[in-house]
């Protein structure tokens, strides 16, 4: 359903954004992997989801298997929201404001009416309005504690050239942690996208190590003529694989969410607007989704162990960091130039970067979100929290929320 609202909506506004119908394989890399492909390939097929499976995967290189599911979809999703977001400007009073940070939604009365409204406070002014729908990415109000119900996963990405030929079709591997392949035409011909070495990041992992892994993959792989591109992002998890979209919770009938899409965003983002205009409108047309994607729901019984483990690591990072001495300094001379590290510096933790001219930034180490225990990020140059994603610049400044305050400034 998602997938054919994308190709009504690029339809109906005549986007150039190179969406087409393609294939995606999720293949075997060792004759041990059939069995699983097996198993999964009987389970969709019992879905009804349209797949068949084949002996080899269209790639350059040996598979032993695959399941390819049919009627997938493929496009450039900066386009294809660039002329979408032309169309929402209009006269009936819809607007889009750029560049303003939502702090906080506010609940207040009128007249006595029982209804809550809201107020948006943004940095740059106060928006009013009957209903909102909190669609950034990890939610930064508290209220509906998805904090607490979502994890946040890395995902790093290598854009390349090959000599060898490669359908433009979507590939995933069987491996663990699995690589995904995928095609785009730029300006100087076809690029590949080679991505995987996903992981939660309250991992502690060396992040130039996950692009090394990758380009090591695609060197195995693909006869590599250039690597042009490798940046990396992540996406939010829930513990039953399912997004939360709809009511924040029953308190709060007309406060809505969008989140933790598993990485499948282009059709949860998608299936979103769908559901929560019905919402919104208070029709019933999706009623089997709203109930589905419950933001309120837990079941126990299949997250319980999940979420709790889950947030005992959250609870370790916020009380086990503070104490740790590991993978602290206690003199600036052991920063080199071009990196950053937790230093213990006058009887105090700092986060500090020293930067290529050798200028130091410090500060503070504590996340602005819930106080979590930040950490250096080698290949972005960023201070990274492990508990729910947020984000920082080695100036202080935000990258990625949830947090909404710039880190506290040290002179040392
Ligand atoms: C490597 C990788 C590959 C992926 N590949 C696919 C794929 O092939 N297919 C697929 O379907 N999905 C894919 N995904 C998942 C998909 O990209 C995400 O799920 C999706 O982009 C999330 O959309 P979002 O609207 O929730 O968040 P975003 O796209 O991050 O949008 C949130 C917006 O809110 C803004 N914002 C945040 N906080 C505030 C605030 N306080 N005030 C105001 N604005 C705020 C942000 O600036 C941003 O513009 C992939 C994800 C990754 C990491
Ligand atoms: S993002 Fe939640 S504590 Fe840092």
């Amino acid at each position: 359903m998602a997938i054919d609202t994308i190709f009504k909506l690029a339809q109906e506004y005549n986007i150039e954004c190179g969406l087409k119908r393609s294939k995606a394989y999720f293949y075997a890399v060792k004759p041990e992997d059939i069995v699983r492909l097996e198993k999964e390939f009987i389970t969709c097929e019992h879905a009804g989801i349209d797949v068949n499976y084949i002996e080899a995967a269209p790639l350059p290189f040996k598979t032993y298997g695959s399941i390819c599911y049919n009627n997938q979809g493929q496009f450039n999703p900066r386009q294809y929201l660039l002329t979408l977001a032309k169309s929402i400007p209009d006269s009936n009073g819809s607007a889009i404001y750029e560049n303003s940070v939502a702090l906080e939604i506010k609940e207040v009365k009128k007249n006595g009416n029982s209804d809550k409204n809201y107020e948006v406070i943004t940095d740059k002014g106060v928006i009013r309005a009957k209903k909102v729908i909190v669609a950034t990415h990890f939610p930064f109000p508290y209220k509906g504690l998805f904090f607490a119900k979502m994890k946040v996963c890395r995902s790093y990405v290598l854009g390349i050239r090959i000599a060898d030929e490669l359908p433009e079709e979507l590939f995933y591997s069987s491996t663990d942690p699995y690589y995904y392949i995928r095609t785009h035409q730029d300006s100087k011909g076809k690029l590949v996208i080679v991505g995987g070495e996903d992981h939660v990041t309250a991992e502690e992992r060396n992040t130039l190590e996950c692009y090394q892994s990758i380009k090591k993959f695609a060197e195995n792989h693909f006869n590599v003529q250039s690597i042009d591109y490798s940046w990396s992002t992540q996406d939010n998890y829930t513990f039953d694989e399912l997004p939360y979209i709809g009511k924040v919770s029953k308190d709060n009938p007309n406060l809505y969410v969008a989140t933790g899409f598993n990485g499948s965003g282009m059709i949860y983002g998608t299936l979103s607007g769908v559901i929560i205009a019905d919402l919104i409108e208070g029709n019933n047309d999706y009623s089997y989704y709203q109930d589905f994607y419950d933001p309120s729901r837990l079941n126990i019984l299949d997250t319980g162990k999940d979420l709790f483990s889950r947030n005992l690591h959250v609870a370790e990072m916020y009380v086990g960091d503070r104490l740790s001495s590991m993978n602290k300094v206690n003199s600036l001379d052991k920063i080199a130039a071009g990196s950053g590290s937790i230093a213990h510096i006058n009887g105090k933790d700092l986060a500090v970067y020293r930067d290529d001219d050798n200028k130091i930034y410090a500060l503070s180490p504590v996340c602005r979100h819930l106080g979590c225990r930040l950490r250096y990020n080698e290949a972005e140059r960023s201070w990274d929290c492990p508990c729910h994603g947020s984000r920082y610049g080695v100036d202080g400044n935000i990258l990625h929320g949830p947090a909404l305050k710039t880190l506290e400034k040290y002179k040392i």
